[in-house]
């Protein structure tokens, strides 16, 4: 089975295509980063603009890519929610008309799951229940997953979620949007032990968390020195090191709590390369084994969306045409449908 993924929820644009016998096949991205880099953020009005323009010519190219006509496609699978309405709309209705005039089933699938089926993409693929920490821009979520749409929340951030603190301190360092990356990278060269920065709701026993008082310490940290290389290296690390610390102490937590001993990362802030490093090597001392998307399809893509709908369409077969968006939309509210 043939399964087009469309993804338009935020700043990028991701379509692929999904063969169940043979893996991802095709898989086209455009981000708009460069579009918004501009205005230090997403300008939802500019993102809609900018996937109507890329979405037809990335179907194609992820076509070319996998040797397939439009003829071929089976199933045909949009972000639904969370994420822009705009944006969101734009995907929902190249689904639906591709739908209509191949005469296919068209899907929508909530964004979380697709990252957080997405590690089940990897080889060696994780096998269920496992527990699941879900970082990204917009969401901090530990998930226990017990098999697809069977999905528990353990926790989740009360405030801004790990990848916007990573987006804003890198604003505060005069990096450019969006700064995560450009701050894992100023991070290797700083200090992470010269200023002890918070590790917010690490006490106590709790799988909630809390970012958002983070980035104010390092913007009085910032105000209080004079802000130089080596400073600006060293506030990068030093936050970095205490997301991670939090991170990783209730990724641990999760396990526990669970009985569970498989970890599976999700989500942008998934391909910070210290973050990666720290979890392989607490699991192991743990006895648990953790397990990542491949880099590229931790950041918003259509592989994920694809995948996610060929999983479910394996277990209840999609019938009717679906044209909804939910630009709200919690996870744990899906059900195995
Ligand atoms: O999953 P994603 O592509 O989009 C959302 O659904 O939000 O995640 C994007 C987030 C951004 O906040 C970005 O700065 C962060 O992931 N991110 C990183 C890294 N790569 C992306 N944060 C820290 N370290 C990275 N290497
Ligand atoms: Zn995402």
């Amino acid at each position: 089975m043939l399964t087009l993924g469309i993804e338009t929820s935020c700043d990028e644009t991701g379509v692929a295509l999904y063969d169940s016998g043979r893996g991802v096949v095709g898989d086209a991205l455009h981000s708009q980063v460069d579009l918004h880099a501009l205005y230090g953020g997403v300008v939802p009005e500019l993102a809609s603009r900018d996937h109507i323009r890329r979405v037809v010519p990335l179907v194609r190219e992820a076509l070319v890519q996998a040797g397939r006509t439009l003829d071929d496609i089976d199933l045909i699978a949009y972000t639904e929610g969370p994420g822009l309405a705009g944006a969101l709309l734009v995907g929902a209705s190249v689904a639906a008309g591709l739908g209509i005039a191949l005469d296919r089933p068209v899907v929508g699938v909530h964004h979380l799951e697709g990252h957080l089926l997405s590690p089940l993409l990897a080889d060696p693929r994780p096998a269920f229940p496992f527990v699941a920490l879900l970082v990204s821009g917009g969401h901090t979520q530990l998930m226990a997953v017990e098999g697809v749409g069977r999905y528990a929340l353990l926790g989740e951030t009360v405030d801004d979620a790990a990848g916007e603190a990573f987006d804003k301190t890198a604003s505060l360092l005069g990096l450019s949007y969006p700064g995560g990356p450009a701050l894992a990278e100023l991070a290797r060269e700083g200090d992470a032990r010269r200023f002890a920065f918070p590790r917010p709701m690490l006490a106590g026993e709790g799988l909630d968390f809390s970012f958002s008082g983070l980035k104010t310490s390092a913007l009085h940290c910032i105000r209080k020195h004079a802000p130089d290389d080596r400073l600006r290296a060293d506030v990068a690390a030093s936050f970095q090191a205490a997301v991670i610390d939090v991170l990783a102490a209730k990724c641990l937590r999760a396990l526990e709590a669970t009985g569970m001993d498989r970890l599976v990362v999700a989500g942008g802030v998934g391909a910070n390369v210290a973050l990666r490093d720290r979890l392989v090597r607490e699991t192991a001392r743990t006895g648990a084994t953790v397990y990542f998307p491949p880099a590229r399809l931790c950041t918003d893509n259509g592989a994920m969306i694809a995948f996610a709908a060929a999983l479910r369409h394996q277990e209840a077969p999609a019938g009717q045409e679906s044209f909804t968006v939910r630009p709200r939309w919690d996870l744990s509210t899906l059900d195995a449908r």
